[in-house]
């Protein structure tokens, strides 16, 4: 286990440690898509963690989707997040924001009043999503967006990057997969654009390829990431081709300088993820989903990967490093009390009681 505990270099972040907080969506923000002190307690007490990456913060309101998640689009949000980023780092920890733009996946129910639900092509999910005033709603019908109306929102991710930096965030992440705007503009399913943003693999590359490209153009590739998981169905997600759709993706990407690809494996999946990630991505691989403290140590001393997330172990175990070094085993979390508003389930895990 000892490879969990050495640091790491990824682009310009310096990690005292290999293991990951993965980004999870806790719905505990506050009217205005506001992050609170809630969520500045949760993440100091995770900060243990050699990175911690944010659950999915939207860049615009349109982008986003769920009830009660945050974004970071205006001034009263950056100085949240700012205190937040403040309490992480006076811990010595790192924390990466991941940038979401939830695109069809979305209730109006969950968004401030004359935001919109946007899409590459006018298809509706199938499927519900859970809005509070109302319970589970079928996912609503996006619009299309025309053509002349991506680069602004390709606009809208570099003015989040930089509000992140203007937080304090040490870098920022791409999230590229699970159905979400990015991955509607990649999957075949999701894009029947006739533009320059759809049809062939080049075209349906071009969106997450230029929104990378203008968060790196705020300050350079070291500290930008993206996460990815070819053959991800989540969503009502369908690609007749991902393992050449994110061949593509990271041959783009690996001329931008980017900090690492953090890729999320699926055991049964028609693409061997990791492995993809590896041969396509000259930079740093993350790898993630069901690793086992073992199993992870194991992939770093193989030197597959440069670093493991964790998501689930985190919400229970906010000491979750510190259980991995002494061998402690892990709480269970409580999946009734994953997205429930407050404390609740979410900053009432205990750690150990310290070992001195
Ligand atoms: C409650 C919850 C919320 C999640 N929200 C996000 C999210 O906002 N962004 C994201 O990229 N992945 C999200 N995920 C996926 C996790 O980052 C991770 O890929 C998944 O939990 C598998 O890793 P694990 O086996 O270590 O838990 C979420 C997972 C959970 C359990």
């Amino acid at each position: 286990m000892d490879s969990l505990f050495t640091p790491v270099t990824l682009g310009r972040l310096q990690l005292r440690n290999r293991v990951v907080m993965a980004p999870m969506t806790r719905s505990r923000a506050a009217p205005g898509d506001m992050p609170t002190d809630l969520m500045a307690e949760y993440y100091r007490q995770r900060a243990g963690a050699g990175m911690i990456v944010t659950e999915g913060i939207a860049p615009s309101a349109n982008g986003i989707g769920y009830c009660r998640t945050p974004g970071i689009y205006n001034n009263a949000q950056t100085e949240a997040w700012r205190r937040i980023v403040e309490g992480v780092h006076a811990e010595g920890g790192l924390i990466v924001a991941q940038i979401m733009h939830c695109g069809r996946i979305a209730h109006p129910l969950n968004k401030t009043p004359g935001s919109e639900t946007v899409a590459p092509s006018a298809i509706r999910a199938r499927g519900e999503i859970y809005t509070d005033t109302e319970g589970m709603q079928p996912f609503t019908m996006p619009r299309e967006l025309a053509t002349s109306e991506v680069a602004s929102v390709v606009a809208e991710y570099a003015a989040a990057t930089e509000r992140c930096f203007e937080a304090g965030f040490d870098g920022v992440e791409l999230h590229c997969t699970s159905g979400y705007l990015p991955a509607q503009f990649l999957s075949t399913g999701t894009n029947l654009r006739t533009d320059a943003y759809g049809g062939s693999v080049g075209g349906r590359v071009r969106f997450p390829l230029d929104v990378l490209r203008a968060m790196a153009r705020v300050d350079g590739g070291g500290r930008v990431g993206f996460r990815i998981s070819p053959d991800n169905r989540f969503n009502d997600l369908q690609d007749d081709d991902p393992q050449d759709t994110f061949t593509a993706l990271l041959a783009g990407a690996s001329e931008l300088k980017l900090a690492y690809v953090h890729a999320i494996r699926i055991p049964r999946g028609r693409v061997d993820n990791i492995g993809l990630a590896r041969h396509y991505f000259p930079g740093r691989v993350i790898g993630n989903e069901s690793y086992s403290g073992e199993e992870a140590a194991d992939a770093l001393d193989s030197g597959e990967l440069a670093a493991v997330s964790f998501g689930r172990a985190f919400i229970a175990n906010p000491d979750l490093v510190d259980r991995f070094w002494r061998g402690k085993p892990l709480a269970e979390f409580d999946p009734a009390r994953l997205y429930s508003p407050g404390a609740d389930g979410y900053t009432d895990y205990p750690a150990l009681p310290s070992a001195r």
